[in-house]
């Protein structure tokens, strides 16, 4: 069992990285609707932020692949065929989101504002489609996994997959995992980050932490974790 919040409850791999998620898709789906077509900046900006949570998107699939597509075979193999459709099916709507972006890059200020309207249109659509396989994973998945292994072993799972990502990449995981977690969370990874990391690498993930928390919530989770 781990505990959060004071309370113990059985490791979810899932919890945290599926905030981080959700919190991308509201934040960036958000920003395409306050963007200006006529705007260069802020249209730039927009397809910036779309990069970046592509870019946890699919490397979130990739962990999942990787480290925990073996584990559903073993234990929750009934569940593996609608997984596999749901991700087949993300990857597709990704495509076609990251398509949207590119011709929303290029096109000239005239031309934007159909194209910022459907790019806005169809995240709203991704994310409601995606918060469903969120769910189907925590509600499905986690349960048939932590019927049949134990949480040090599932801990693990998570060390390995936050183990393989490379700094730079983790800096970018870090902006939208730390601000929607919760502060055991935070502490959590945080904390466990500055015990374990080199000091140049954490500096990195600290820095990257700095900035996507208010002051006082950076100030909190520094204090409690030692390196404020
Ligand atoms: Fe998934």
């Amino acid at each position: 069992m781990g505990t959060v919040d004071g309370g113990m409850i059985a490791w979810d791999v899932y919890r945290e990285i599926h905030k981080a998620m959700r919190f991308a898709l509201f934040g960036v789906t958000t920003m395409a609707g306050h963007t200006d077509a006529a705007d260069d900046a802020a249209v730039a900006r927009l397809v910036g932020e779309w990069l970046d949570v592509k870019m946890v998107l699919e490397g979130h699939h990739a962990h999942e692949d990787d480290f925990c597509d073996h584990l559903v075979a073993a234990h929750a193999s009934h569940l593996r065929d609608d997984l596999e459709a749901a991700h087949r099916l993300s990857d597709a709507h990704l495509e076609r989101l990251d398509a949207a972006a590119n011709e929303l890059a290029t096109a000239p200020a005239s031309e934007r504002w159909p194209l910022l309207r459907r790019f806005h249109l169809d995240l709203a659509d991704f994310t409601a489609m995606y918060l469903g396989h969120l769910r189907y994973e925590e509600d499905h998945v986690m349960p048939a996994l932590n019927a049949a292994m134990s949480d040090d072993e599932l801990e693990g799972v998570t060390n390995q997959i936050r183990g393989s990502v490379p700094p730079p990449e983790m800096c970018v995981f870090i902006r939208y995992m730390v601000p929607s977690m919760n502060f055991s969370e935070r502490l959590n990874m945080l904390g466990g980050m500055y015990q374990g990391a080199p000091p140049e690498i954490f500096e990195m993930f600290r820095a990257a932490a700095e900035a996507c928390l208010s002051p006082a919530d950076y100030r909190q989770v520094a204090a409690a974790a030692g390196f404020a």
